[in-house]
């Protein structure tokens, strides 16, 4: 998709990746929403970038519930959506607090899918548009004190396949980010509980995986919209942990292919 003009709409956007893929996404001429609780940081980066900043909780269903149709209302269509608000979860499953499993579910599994049920329809009657999805490597490797942020991440990864197999033959583009360890608020607090944080240091001793600057992936994403990718995984090193995951969902669609799709104009 040529990116010039067209309105990219970012969730987690005030700090972090979010932040990134928003100065990278108006750096190749895009018109950015911004959507993350608020604060300054949201409005002040959508001012820097002349986008638009929609404060929102994500995690509060209530909030999600018609959240593009007003963004839609107020700047026009968005041609790309790119789910990448999310929290992490770093603690012995049993010693999380009460609500932890609920609202980290919320935002980075349910709220995603919520919005992409919300933003098709339009992409359909417009003829077009692009979805993004920013998953972990943890939702294919499982570390001690990550299970219910592991799962989360599975779970979306997992949905993003099914969506690509339900679009196919639409206009509809869709991919899948599944990065390791990216420098950013998330990932320090992974420190906050020493099994997590030994398995971390275990992993990188190993090799199996690096440190990747955000802009990085900033970066890469663009160019897997601009060039309609369905993956983007770094760091590389990473892609044949993901490609065995990845090897049976791709099975499937190659042996269905020539099974007849609902047509969409
Ligand atoms: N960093 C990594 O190592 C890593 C690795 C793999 C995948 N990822 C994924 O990449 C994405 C971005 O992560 P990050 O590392 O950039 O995290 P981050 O630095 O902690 O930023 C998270 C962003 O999400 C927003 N957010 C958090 N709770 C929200 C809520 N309830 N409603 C709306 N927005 C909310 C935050 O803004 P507010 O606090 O202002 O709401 C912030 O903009 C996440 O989906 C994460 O799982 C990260």
């Amino acid at each position: 998709m040529e990116l010039q003009g067209k309105r990219v709409l970012i969730t987690g956007a005030s700090r972090g990746i979010g932040e990134s893929l928003a100065r990278a996404f108006a750096g190749a001429g895009a018109r950015v929403a911004l959507v993350a609780r608020g604060g300054d940081s949201l409005q002040s980066l959508a001012a820097e970038l002349g986008g638009t900043a929609y404060p929102a909780d994500l995690a509060d269903a209530a909030q999600v519930a018609g959240l593009i149709q007003r963004i839609e209302d107020d700047g026009g269509p968005i041609d790309v959506l790119i789910n990448n608000a999310g929290i992490g979860s770093t603690s012995s499953f049993i010693d999380a607090p009460d609500d932890e499993l609920r609202r980290v579910t919320e935002l980075n599994y349910l709220t995603p899918v919520e919005l992409c049920r919300q933003v098709i329809p339009g992409m359909l009657r417009r003829g077009g548009g692009h979805i993004v999805n920013m998953s972990s490597i943890a939702g294919i490797m499982a570390l001690p004190g990550l299970a219910t942020y592991s799962a989360s991440k599975a779970a979306l990864s997992h949905f993003t396949a099914g969506l690509r197999a339900d679009v196919r033959g639409w206009p509809i583009g869709t991919t899948l980010v599944e990065l390791g360890p990216i420098p950013t608020d998330l990932l320090a607090e992974s420190d906050n509980y020493e099994p997590t944080a030994k398995s971390f240091k275990r992993v990188y001793r190993l090799g199996l995986t690096v440190d990747t600057p955000r802009e990085r992936v900033a970066r890469q994403v663009v160019k897997a919209v601009r060039k309609g990718r369905r993956h983007v995984r770094l760091p590389r090193r990473s892609i044949p942990l993901a490609m065995l995951v990845e090897a049976p969902r791709r099975g499937a669609e190659l042996s269905l292919t020539g099974v007849p799709h609902q047509p969409r104009r």
